[in-house]
């Protein structure tokens, strides 16, 4: 096992986290942001072959899941069974994400393992006894500094009042940790994620850190300290060890080896401190590698505040699913949101960007080019034999297009930059296709004629062919449409067996593929 403080090897699985999900309340939008873009990375590091562990889960402990419990009048672990059959998991079915497992902080393969990894920084002496006060609000939960405050005793994210604890705890000399982590940051300057965030965090480091309360015993609804159990773990060191407990720390060595670290810790802006100074922490305090990176994204916002279900703003997204769909869903908020900034979610802008990018650019060219084909070539697919500058120009633009997005989406998780490389290929091909016209072409049945107009079919449909693996990770349901209308499943395999790597090789769906207009990828909305 590598030394503390390296980051994640190559020979190790790709692996990437979303934050485990307060069970509280049903999911919303700003919720699912994180999971798909989750699924999104992973599928792309999939079709590049590389072995991949995506890992999602519940967060069930805490003072807030159990307060609302009680006032559900049910336990709290039959609130958190109940909340995560029947919203969270379906949820992700619905959307489409291949999670490869899903972690509950309540299940044993966790909890066990926490207790051990807190038994073992108590040995180490990197835990000790001792008081605390201060202002802690439920809905972070998490103590409050007062100069953070508004308005003398409002958190600032949930905009309620704090709540003053007086409480006998343990704590983790985290304020020793300081100096490391910032040499830690010095060497390693992606680790945090965009630049905006890793400035955050050197900053607060730098002021200096104090000792971290990990435990509480005012309430019972959480792992108990082993050496003391009239006390519960603090919910954050339970739900960060997800990320170790998932992936079989202390339990499946080989598992853990071939896992572990994470490469990607997909987070939330607030809660980022917690995965970048906390968690990095804990981790050098066990000897454990540190991940690879932590990317904080932005917020969806309602009415210039974080769309949350406190604040009774937070939309389902089946209520957006139900209108445009899954595809479209999963698409708009990577391509309309610049990946790690805040933006706002509009339905107007979306049925805009529903209707001339996807329906219109996309959707046309796809039936357009399968119409023609069945119309002039009975559906077998042409060869192009009459080749010239223009088909070069479309095979050079699908070669820029897929570097371009294999490194905005697999490395710099710019989800929107790649997404967009990719539609300007879309727009390149449609601009191709009517500067030759080939519908006028058609009418002119010499043999060149015929060669012209083969040729220009043929491009269309390979350029085809390299959309539906681009678009692959992003909107899968849609691509495997397209992958069936083109003919390609017989030639060329599974879509999902197609490679990043040589998606721009051209020439390599075959002529006589049997190309057939299918379903209308995007069809037109219904008045909302
Ligand atoms: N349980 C903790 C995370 C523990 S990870 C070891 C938690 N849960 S949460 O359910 O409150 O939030 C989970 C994630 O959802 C956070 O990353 C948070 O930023 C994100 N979002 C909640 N509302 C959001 C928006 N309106 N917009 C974007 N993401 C937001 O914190």
């Amino acid at each position: 096992m590598a030394a503390t403080g390296t980051t994640a090897s190559g020979e190790s699985a790709f692996y990437v986290t979303t934050p485990i999900y307060y069970v509280n309340d049903a999911p919303h939008l700003g919720h699912a942001y994180t999971t798909v873009a989750g699924d999104v990375l992973t599928r792309w590091h999939r079709q590049r072959g590389e072995k991949v562990w995506y890992l999602t889960g519940t967060d069930e402990h805490g003072q807030k899941i159990m307060r609302t419990a009680e006032a559900n009048g049910v336990s709290p672990q039959e609130w958190c069974d109940k909340l995560v059959e029947d919203a969270w998991k379906p949820l992700w079915e619905h959307l489409q994400i291949a999670n490869d497992d899903f972690i509950r902080t309540t299940e044993p393969r966790h909890t066990d393992r926490v207790q051990e990894f807190v038994q073992d920084l108590y040995d180490k002496g990197e835990i000790y006894k001792g008081g605390y006060e201060g202002p802690y609000c439920v809905g972070c939960e998490e103590y409050k500094s007062p100069g953070d405050l508004l308005e003398g005793d409002l958190c600032p994210i949930h905009k309620r009042p704090v709540e003053w604890l007086k409480e006998e705890n343990y704590f983790f000399r985290l304020s020793a940790y300081g100096p490391r982590l910032l040499e830690f940051y010095e060497r390693n300057p992606d680790f945090v994620q965009p630049a905006s965030a890793r400035n955050e965090v050197v900053q607060f480091v730098k002021q200096g850190l104090q000792d971290l309360s990990i435990s509480r015993s005012t309430f019972d609804w959480g792992v108990p300290i082993p050496w003391d159990p009239k006390h519960v773990i603090y919910v954050w060191i339970d739900a960060l060890l997800n990320y170790a407990t998932a992936v079989g720390y202390g339990s499946d060595q080989a598992k853990f080896d071939a896992t572990w670290p994470a490469n990607v810790h997909l987070v939330g802006k607030d809660i980022l401190r917690f995965h970048a100074i906390i968690w990095p922490a804990m981790l050098m305090a066990n000897g454990l590698p540190l991940p690879g990176r932590v990317f904080a994204n932005g917020w969806l916002m309602v009415g210039g505040e974080k769309m949350s279900k406190s604040n009774l703003t937070g939309i389902s997204p089946r209520d957006l699913t139900s209108h445009f769909g899954v595809d479209a869903y999963r698409y708009y908020f990577l391509r309309a949101i610049p990946f790690g900034q805040d933006g706002s979610f509009s339905w107007e802008d979306f049925s805009a960007r529903y209707t001339s990018e996807l329906a219109n650019d996309f959707g046309n060219l796809a039936s357009r080019v399968a119409a023609m084909i069945g119309k002039y070539f009975d559906g077998v697919l042409p060869e192009a034999t009459d080749a010239g500058p223009a088909e070069q120009a479309i095979a050079d633009g699908l070669a820029a297009a897929a570097a371009q997005a294999d490194t905005m989406i697999g490395d710099n998780l710019d989800f929107a930059g790649g997404i967009g490389a990719i539609f300007d290929f879309v727009k390149q091909v449609n601009g191709y296709l009517s500067d030759q016209a080939p519908w006028k072409v058609a009418k002119d049945d010499s043999p060149e004629g015929q060669a012209r107009l083969a040729t220009i079919l043929y491009t269309a449909a390979e350029s085809l062919r390299a959309i539906a693996v681009l678009l692959h990770p992003i909107m899968p349901a849609t691509s495997a449409k397209l992958w069936a209308s083109l003919g390609a499943e017989p030639h060329l395999g599974a879509l999902a067996d197609q490679r990043v790597a040589d998606v721009a090789t051209w020439g390599k769906l075959p002529a006589g593929a049997q190309v057939v207009k299918g379903e209308i990828l995007f069809p037109r909305l219904e008045n909302a």
